[in-house]
């Protein structure tokens, strides 16, 4: 007899429970609704968190759309026709395998859960008194699922079904108690037909939450084709909200239900319409590009590159319309993870849309006088995901050392990354020294600087504050001020201090935020 191997997720690390806990303190992620007992998955960007995200959105937008001509931008509804995800096939396709637990009632996700040889006898606890949580060793035979609970190790399961990831609602006032009261009026049905007529009569006025922003670039591709003017090679991009009713959320906000997503659609000319003789680049080129384009976005913003790999999917994890597909991977505490996908998704998003449509989705090429269905490259990245993984990658725990006596706890963010550009601090609450600090930081407030003053507890507790909030420059209004008009700015990192004259501070941050 075996041992089901218990491949649950293992408890998250410890040094997650840190981030987490520092998330709350220091205000950057909130669970939802906590006073009500939470709401799994579910979380609340605080004062801190909320100028992350902004932060990384914006330099997504930043290198995607304003540092290029062939980008441009979208801003589409969340709530699309439903025909878009028939078109799509999310309808049909966009399910995860949901399989139930007889033993412990746990609910998960079939292709998580261990899998262990069929016949294979396997011993597994179940509790047998709920108000003492006394359990009872059982053993029993896998069946022909191969798996075992990804909770309690117990064989003995439901048979799997498919569990649409979709969001459903309805647009307009239309009550689905009524609709379906109205399709069942007068009919005796049961079992599943009964299911049969409610899911139809719901289906007929369902609208639904979108869980990607791409479907928006391809229905709209011609209408922002012709609006700006642009020739494939070109791109439309799209920072938004998206919805999947995920059966497994994991890991604080890697995978929950309601998520940003960055996403741009690359739309280039068929390699029959690429004369690479000329250095045109043709589809697999593009992808290339991008591959490395968006990998090295994570560096130059300050993650580490050792913890960064481009995997490209396996033949058996391509959809089946993809000619290629990279994903860029970090090392996550639980080990490599997504972190953003790039997908070369030929021209079949165009095609369905035309077939389900019936409107011609081609694109007219002046130069080639030929019409044709544009291929797609799509790097398709999550603001949450990428905003955690910039925490995580930027926690560090630096020991006391021969100049501090005192460990600490650092952010090590990218400044235009940082939720506070400069905190800045009269050393002590007298001799017109926070009057100056206070100027200072109107000054950054002018020019668009995040800035945070602070006066409370010693310099030293203050410092430490800004360090754990990511803060990369604390301006220190100290007695010389007053006499030669200049403050100290440290720096949070090598904690290096110099002076620097009060009506240059502005400047001197604004300049190393550019660097
Ligand atoms: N249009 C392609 C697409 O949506 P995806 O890999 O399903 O591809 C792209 O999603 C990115 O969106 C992921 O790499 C991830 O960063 C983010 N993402 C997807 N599902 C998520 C979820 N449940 N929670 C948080 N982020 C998610």
């Amino acid at each position: 007899m075996s041992k089901p191997d218990q491949n649950k997720p293992a408890a998250e690390p410890e040094v997650m429970e840190k981030i987490v806990s520092l998330c709350k303190r220091r205000g950057f992620v909130f669970q939802s609704s906590e006073i009500y007992g939470g709401l799994k998955s579910c979380y609340d960007y605080g004062p801190l968190g909320a100028e992350l995200k902004r932060n990384v959105k914006a330099e997504w937008w930043r290198y995607m759309v304003h540092s290029r001509e062939d980008v441009v931008g979208l801003d589409a509804s969340i709530i699309m026709h439903p025909n878009v995800w028939r078109a799509s096939g999310h309808l049909a396709g966009f399910s995860d395998p949901l399989v139930d637990c007889k033993d412990c009632k746990e609910r998960g996700r079939a292709d998580k859960w261990p899998t262990v040889a069929t016949g294979t006898e396997v011993e597994y606890k179940v509790v047998v008194d709920r108000a003492s949580g006394k359990k009872e060793t059982r053993k029993a035979a896998v069946g022909a699922l191969g798996i075992v609970c990804g909770n309690c190790g117990s064989p003995n399961l439901s048979d799997i079904r498919r569990f649409n990831l979709m969001f459903r609602t309805q647009l307009g006032a239309v009550d689905n108690i009524d609709v379906i009261a109205k399709a069942l009026e007068g009919k005796n049905l049961s079992g599943n037909e009964l299911k049969a007529a409610i899911a139809g009569a719901i289906e007929e006025n369902a609208v639904y939450l979108r869980p990607e922003t791409a479907q928006a670039m391809f229905v709209q591709f011609l209408n922002v084709q012709a609006a700006s003017r642009l020739k494939p090679p070109f791109g439309i991009a799209q920072q938004g909200k998206s919805f999947r009713n995920e059966i497994t959320v994991e890991h604080f906000t890697f995978r929950s239900c309601e998520f940003e997503q960055m996403e741009m659609e690359f739309f280039v000319p068929p390699p029959q319409y690429v004369d690479k003789s000329k250095g045109e680049k043709d589809d697999m080129d593009w992808f290339n590009y991008w591959c490395e384009a968006r990998l090295n976005w994570y560096k130059r913003l300050g993650m580490r590159a050792e913890k960064l790999r481009l995997r490209p999917h396996e033949s058996s994890e391509l959809a089946h319309y993809a000619k290629a597909c990279n994903d860029v991977e970090y090392d996550y505490p639980w080990g490599w993870g997504e972190l953003e996908g790039i997908a070369h998704r030929t021209d079949y998003d165009l095609k369905a849309h035309e077939a389900a449509s019936g409107k011609k989705l081609t694109y007219f090429d002046p130069d080639k006088k030929a019409h044709y269905h544009p291929w797609v490259i799509e790097p398709a990245a999550g603001a949450d995901r990428t905003a955690l993984a910039f925490l995580i990658d930027a926690y560090v725990e630096e020991p006391p050392s021969e100049t501090r006596k005192e460990g600490r706890v650092v952010l090590k963010l990218h400044p235009r990354l940082a939720p506070i550009k400069a905190a800045v601090l009269p050393l002590v609450k007298k001799d017109g020294m926070p009057e100056i600090a206070r100027k200072i930081v109107a000054e950054f407030f002018k020019n668009g600087v995040n800035s945070f003053y602070d006066e409370k507890d010693t310099v030293g507790r203050r410092y430490a504050r800004q360090d754990e909030a990511g803060t990369p420059y604390c301006l220190t209004v100290d007695g010389q001020t007053a006499q030669d008009g200049t403050v100290t700015i440290r720096e949070r990192d090598s904690m290096q201090q110099e002076r620097i004259k009060v009506e240059d501070a502005v400047k001197a941050v604004q300049k190393r935020l550019t660097e």
